[in-house]
């Protein structure tokens, strides 16, 4: 298992502590379930010592671009002087995640028309979504700690992630999903990395419910994004993309919004960015739902973010098919912090997104086309205009979900939509059941040509 650098010191200003959100009482230790001892609200950790210059920090993270040292090869252990310092002699679980590209989305601008539109794939990263960044942080204190078991509950991607990252430093793990309602693709992935997969006949809220009450009972280490090394390991995504736009923030960077974890990494992230002097404006932090398990969006509408409203969810993007989220707090002060919106979207136009997200030769899980179908609606508001540069944060991989994929080319979802209108039947692409004759398959090429179906979007 790979080493931090041999050569680099420990920086002793990356020294940690955990603080309560709400009472901001500090310690120097967390409990199993990650609640301050005193009030029960969830920790965050924070750093005493950051002593750094901005264009010091900057030279150092783009010579470790040079490097072939294991950390330095990982997208999230490159900004180790951001994050909590392992113990010097401790290892790092990695598979070299992060470093996801930042691509161009020339056909979306064109249909949102917004010229600066960017997609951070995070859906590249080792097990094909954005939790392996936090995973690899939060998996290197578990292994620290001496624990033998690591335990999550999941819509699907933090179980995949956790069992990849598990397996790779040595720890068993313990994996609690709802029975039915999260993708085979995720699935077999945590099968096949070796986890111990328990299917109950409850929804995801129920799942994370059940495995508080378990870590107060058994001796295993929580590795969902309660966990707040999870959280720190997401904010590289925010530093990877200061450097992928040479220090310029966009204007909005928009994200999808389940547990809330991820947002409240991103935006913890951009706050320390400024503080640091590493950029010189914040983004607009945006947080997309599913109309289906709004939960956040409700709680800024009608309880103005004081209290949470809890949703039944239910979406087929089972990723964030949450109604209680744990983060929401972190959430709700993100917001309201960069000034970002909170907006929900609904079944077909994250389908139509997906699709078109799709046919940039790109892709996406359905979760992650909340962004776009978010931002068509943000930018019919005015809060995004014409003039400005917003990143989408894809958050998990086409491949993923493919019975999703399948069933809107094939026409087998949305049906009840005659809701879905032509611009869902101009993406969809069936496959065609041909006899294998030549003739066949050039008058089917001659038909498509005719009707321009593969230039559909310009
Ligand atoms: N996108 C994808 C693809 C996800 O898997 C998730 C969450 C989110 C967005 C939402 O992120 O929870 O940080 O707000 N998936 C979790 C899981 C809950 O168990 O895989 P969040």
């Amino acid at each position: 298992m790979p080493h931090l650098a041999p050569t680099e010191h420990k920086p002793s200003t990356s020294t940690f502590h955990f603080r309560c959100i709400a009472c901001g009482v500090l310690a120097n230790s967390a409990g199993q379930d990650f609640r301050c001892s005193n009030c029960g609200d969830l920790l965050e950790i924070t750093y005493p010592a950051w002593t750094f210059s901005a264009a010091d920090l900057k030279s150092r993270w783009r010579e470790r671009r040079t490097s072939n040292a294991s950390a330095d090869l990982s997208g999230v252990w490159r900004f180790r002087d951001l994050l909590p310092a392992l113990e010097r002699e401790a290892q790092v679980v990695t598979l070299r995640e992060g470093n996801t590209p930042l691509y161009e989305l020339p056909r979306c601008s064109h249909i949102t028309g917004i010229p600066r539109l960017y997609a951070k794939h995070q859906g590249l990263n080792p097990t094909g979504s954005f939790k392996d960044t936090g995973m690899t942080v939060a998996a290197s204190f578990a292994r620290q700690a001496g624990y033998r078991w690591v335990a999550c509950a999941s819509t699907g991607n933090t179980s995949a992630s956790m069992a990849a990252y598990a397996a790779r430093g040595g720890m068993r793990s313990l994996v609690l999903v709802p029975e039915g309602k999260i993708s085979w693709s995720k699935l077999s992935q945590a099968l096949d990395y070796g986890a111990l997969t328990c299917q109950l006949r409850t929804d995801f809220d129920g799942c994370l419910r059940l495995l508080q009450e378990l870590v107060r009972r058994a001796p295993v280490y929580q590795l969902n994004s309660i966990n707040p090394f999870r959280l720190e390991g997401q904010k590289t995504l925010a530093l990877e993309l200061g450097e992928q736009l040479d220090w310029q923030p966009p204007d909005h960077i928009i994200v999808p919004g389940g547990n809330l974890g991820n947002s409240s990494a991103i935006g913890k992230a951009l706050l320390e960015m400024r503080d640091l002097g590493l950029i010189h404006r914040l983004p607009k932090l945006s947080i997309i739902q599913a109309e289906g398990a709004n939960a956040l969006v409700r709680t800024m509408r009608e309880a103005q973010g004081k209290r949470l409203i809890s949703v039944q969810a239910e979406t087929h993007a089972t990723a964030i098919r949450i109604g209680n989220p744990a983060s929401w707090k972190k959430a709700v002060h993100v917001l309201q912090a960069t000034g970002g919106a909170c907006e929900q979207v609904s079944e077909v136009e994250i389908a139509q997104a997906k699709a078109e997200i799709g046919a940039e030769g790109i892709g996406c899980e359905p979760a992650s086309a909340v962004t776009l179908a978010g931002l068509k609606k943000l930018v019919r508001q005015n809060f995004v205009r014409k003039d400005q540069t917003v990143v989408l944060v894809l958050t998990g991989n086409l491949l993923k979900d493919p019975d999703f994929t399948m069933e809107f080319h094939r026409g087998d979802s949305l049906r009840e939509a005659s809701q879905a209108g032509e611009a869902i039947s101009a993406l969809r692409r069936p496959p065609v059941v041909l006899d294998a004759t030549i003739d066949a398959v050039l008058g089917t090429l001659a038909k498509a040509d005719e009707t321009g179906q593969t230039d559909s979007h310009g």
